[in-house]
């Protein structure tokens, strides 16, 4: 059994709040996991522009207001804004951190127009990480764990013990540091070092120096007293090899005592097609016949026929080099050789989009694309789609893989990481298994994945089989929950 515990959770996306990709939806179902195990786990996230102060019921803390916070030789103003992330058998207690010189803005770290990360994103972040340590002590509410996550948030363990730590409120506080991405890395120049405020021996390769860069995520690796990453696999890849770890395995192999994998859940409560708001036609493992209205509903939407012997795939993905797009788009005239169609909602870079828009054009029967972010539009492709595409280069967990165990919809996945860790290839004799994986990153080898797949489609009662053993598989994130309850008091112990 774990001690209840005061845990502030940092991340710059949090669902329904914010979100680009899968750090959005942990970092809104952990918490609420947490919390429903008894800590106390509030959050602290930007206040985005874009995000409604109306809906959420965002409303302001008068005593937390007009804060300084220096950066460089200038200071900027702070507000706190206040709500609740409302889950489905817990709340948790949101600050939001406001400033509408840094946050006050259509995107989340790019200008959705341009597509270019904002050219302040450094002063954005330094900003967001020493205002949470300097609001801490108004609330008057010591954490005993502050959970970071991602780069964004990596200058806190730094400031938490180069200057925040003298002071006896802060003393006894314990990091953790989540990776869920290590492509991610938040370096800037030297210049961004100065603006800090952190003393000069952070700025070396035994801090959070990189390549004469200043890396956040290395600062949240280097001084957080915990390191985790999103699954165990990746966590192996990304300290073993320059391929996946980018440049920071030997930082993280230095860390070794101290890191460790810890697969994500998912919320049951968001995504679970008998109780999914988004799609029109509910099921279960029991009830599995009205999935293939849902398909008819979405490629009727599509302009596309059906043709029931026709598996339809579905991809849902940021379109960037990590998920594959690449082995996709070379792959495309041997797919659409084979009996499926296919549909992609995704979002990214400017490349892809025109690749696949071409594509779009070219085989308009058996390929439909959505370019752009559709939240209800992601859990139809999940509830009518026959298999889910994720050919990723790399995949620290992946969420959209566990996403499709449960809606029946076979994953076809690369053996790389989280996907790795939670996908278990199909046996077609036996009926086991719950999807197909490849290991080398060709296109031929997915091809080769996605053709055994289509195969066993043809045979119906061992496809179901197939079906019902990703539906009946538990990712929920009771488990995983309660391995980071484990962490924290044995951090704490320490
Ligand atoms: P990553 O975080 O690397 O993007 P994950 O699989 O962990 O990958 O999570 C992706 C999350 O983002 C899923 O919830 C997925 O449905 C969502 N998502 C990705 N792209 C889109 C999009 N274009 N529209 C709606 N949701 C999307
Ligand atoms: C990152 C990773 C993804 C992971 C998600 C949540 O965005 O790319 O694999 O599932 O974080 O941890």
């Amino acid at each position: 059994m774990t001690q209840p515990l005061n845990v502030l959770f940092l991340s710059s996306e949090v669902f329904p709040f914010a979100k680009t990709g899968g750090l959005a939806d942990v970092a809104s179902a952990l918490p609420q996991a947490l919390k429903e195990i008894g800590n106390d786990v509030r959050l602290a996230i930007p206040r985005y522009g874009f995000v409604s102060e109306r809906k959420f019921r965002i409303h302001e803390i008068i005593r937390l207001k007009d804060i300084d916070i220096p950066i460089g030789k200038k200071v900027a103003k702070l507000n706190v804004k206040s709500s609740f992330l409302i889950g489905e058998r817990t709340k948790v207690q949101v600050y939001f951190i406001d400033s509408s010189e840094f946050f006050g803005r259509p995107g989340i770290y790019q200008d959705p127009k341009s597509k270019k990360d904002y050219a302040d994103n450094d002063e954005r972040f330094i900003f967001y990480s020493r205002g949470i340590l300097e609001i801490l002590k108004l609330l008057g509410w010591a954490p005993h764990i502050i959970h970071c996550n991602d780069w964004q948030t990596g200058l806190v363990p730094v400031y938490l013990k180069k200057i925040y730590s003298r002071d006896p409120f802060f003393k006894n506080i314990k990091t953790v540091f989540t990776i869920h991405n290590i492509a991610y890395q938040g370096n800037f120049p030297k210049e961004t070092f100065q603006k800090t405020g952190l003393p000069a021996d952070v700025f070396t390769p035994e801090g959070a120096e990189f390549y004469g860069k200043f890396s956040f995520i290395k600062a949240g690796i280097v001084y957080s007293d915990y390191v985790t990453a999103v699954s165990n696999t990746y966590a192996k890849e990304i300290s073993e090899s320059e391929e996946y770890g980018f440049g920071m395995e030997g930082v993280l192999k230095k860390r070794k005592k101290k890191f460790t994998g810890i697969v994500n859940g998912i919320d049951y409560s968001i995504w679970n097609p008998d109780t999914d708001q988004y799609i029109p036609f509910k099921y279960s493992v029991k009830t599995l016949d009205a999935k293939v209205e849902n398909k008819k509903y979405l490629l009727k939407r599509f302009n596309m026929k059906f043709d029931p012997s026709a598996p339809l795939i579905g991809m849902v993905t940021r379109l960037v080099e990590q998920k594959g797009v690449d082995l996709v788009i070379d792959a495309f005239p041997e797919i659409m050789k084979m009996n499926v169609q296919l549909i992609i909602l995704g979002t990214g870079e400017k490349q892809y989009h025109a690749k696949l828009e071409a594509l779009a054009k070219k085989y308009p029967e058996k390929f439909a694309l959505q370019l752009g972010y559709d939240d209800e539009l992601s859990h139809l492709i999940e509830g009518a789609s026959d298999i889910f595409l994720m050919p990723s280069k790399f995949e620290p967990c992946g969420l959209n893989q566990l996403y499709s165990l449960k809606y029946g919809t076979v994953p076809v996945v690369r053996k790389t990481g989280g996907l790795a860790d939670t996908v278990k290839e199909v046996n077609a004799q036996k009926g086991t298994g719950t999807g197909f994986l490849f290991e080398t990153y060709k296109p031929g080898e997915m091809v080769k994945a996605l053709a055994r797949a289509v195969s066993l489609f043809g045979d119906q009662k061992n496809w179901q089989k197939v079906m019902r053993n990703g539906m009946l598989e538990d990712f929920s994130w009771t488990y995983s929950a309660r391995e980071y309850a484990e962490l924290y008091t044995k951090i704490l112990e320490k």
